[in-house]
């Protein structure tokens, strides 16, 4: 047990289960955030998020949630964990420098300040501690350290009724998940290593400089988004060689080395891998460079829906059926399976195309009730023309 008091400040999908594993980990937790339902739900010891695991834990109320930063003055260490949203193809640093200047004003001498939300390279260095020095007059390394340790956590890939052996990322909860971590000062290295050691069972990386911690995490999901994004390329080729892609996937994946099985879909989703590669891309931009191959994966990607629709047409055309005045179930809203969380979901891209062209659109997804037309399957089934599952 540690007598280490932690502030995890946003507390959502990041925020919250890194809360309950301080908590856990015998850290004193308080959890700030803005949202006052959020905040009364937890301090009833109900879970926000729909995951199993987050309903079991908070039902102890391991830590208290509060909306006042005041606390943090008795804070050791503060986690950031804010969201990095993009705004017309744009970074939008907005919310993760608000909440950066109402914590860094309450920082006591020689805390440790993480940030954990993700961001482009340069951020640390070239925005929040000039801001945090401009409003506040503290400085990075003296009067507090400043570690950046980009969050790899995966949501609802881990059913809480998964046994192990059935399901490939069993092993990657929040904390066995390798990190890497960097600071700009030995101090702020030595101690975001001890935190990150005594909460997580697994590697943590020393990066040689914040910037190279924050183009770790811009790296990774761009990595994705351009690997699905060849995948998606490829469906649509193939489509129309009349090759069948996932086979042809299924037999490249047995290739043991240098191939991985990426699969094709109706676009991406979620807050992280069609959102950060504009991070990157931005702030190369800035320095002159153009990342053609980046813009190229986020314009495939972003045109999967339309190619969903394109096909749904098509097979309507083989049943002699108009998409116009069509009835379509569309079952499967959230970015992905086992999570509530719907935000840029191609989905809703899809249902927007569909009704364009004159379709009438019944949703469902039993994770996403707030954003679903019905509240069962069998209703969404009712009377459909065509059914189209984004669930893999
Ligand atoms: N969701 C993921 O799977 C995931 C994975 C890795 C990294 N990330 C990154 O982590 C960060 C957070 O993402 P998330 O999905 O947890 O976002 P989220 O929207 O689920 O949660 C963020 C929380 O911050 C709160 N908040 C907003 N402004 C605040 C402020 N000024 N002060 C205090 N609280 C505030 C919101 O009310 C919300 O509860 C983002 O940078 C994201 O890119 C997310």
């Amino acid at each position: 047990v540690s007598d280490k008091k932690v502030a995890v400040v946003g507390l959502g999908y990041v925020g919250l289960p890194v809360a309950v594993l301080t908590a856990r980990k015998g850290f004193k937790t308080i959890g700030i955030d803005l949202d006052e339902t959020k905040i009364k739900a937890i301090n009833e010891g109900r879970s926000p998020i729909e995951d199993k695991a987050l309903i079991q834990a908070l039902k102890s109320k391991p830590f208290v949630a509060s909306s006042s930063f005041d606390s943090i003055s008795e804070a050791d260490i503060a986690l950031i964990a804010v969201p990095t949203p993009v705004k017309n193809e744009l970074p939008d640093l907005t919310i993760l420098k608000n909440a950066t200047v109402a914590v860094a004003e309450k920082l006591p001498p020689k805390s440790l300040l993480i940030i954990e939300s993700t961001i482009n390279p340069g951020v640390c260095d070239e925005e929040l501690i000039p801001l945090i020095e401009e409003k506040t007059g503290k400085k990075a390394g003296i009067d507090y350290h400043i570690a950046h340790c980009p969050e790899r956590i995966n949501p609802g890939k881990v059913p809480a009724d998964a046994v192990a052996g059935n399901n490939q990322d069993i092993n990657f909860g929040l904390e066995t998940i390798n990190r890497v971590l960097g600071s700009n000062s030995d101090k702020g290295l030595e101690q975001s290593l001890a935190f990150y050691n005594a909460i997580l069972d697994a590697e943590v990386k020393p990066m040689a400089s914040i910037k190279e911690a924050e183009a770790v995490k811009v790296v990774e999901n761009s990595f994705r988004d351009i690997n699905i994004a060849f995948v998606n390329e490829l469906a649509m080729s193939f489509h129309k060689l009349g090759i069948n892609i996932e086979n042809v996937i299924d037999g490249a994946a047995t290739k043991p080395y240098a191939f991985m099985a990426h699969r094709p879909g109706a676009g991406v989703g979620g807050h992280c891998i069609p959102v950060d590669p504009y991070y990157l891309i931005e702030y190369a931009s800035g320095f002159g460079f153009e990342h053609d191959f980046l813009r190229m994966a986020r314009k495939i990607n972003s045109g999967m829906p339309q190619f969903t629709v394109d096909l749904l047409q098509e097979a309507l055309n083989e049943v002699s059926t108009p998409l116009k005045g069509s009835t379509i179930a569309l079952l499967g809203l959230s970015y992905k399976s086992n999570v509530d969380d719907d935000r840029e979901s191609p989905a809703f891209v899809v249902k927007a195309l569909l009704q364009n062209l004159g379709a009438k659109v019944v949703a469902f997804d039993p994770h996403s009730q707030k954003s679903s037309d019905v509240d069962n399957l069998d209703d969404a089934l009712k009377n459909a023309n065509a059914a189209r599952n984004y669930g893999t």
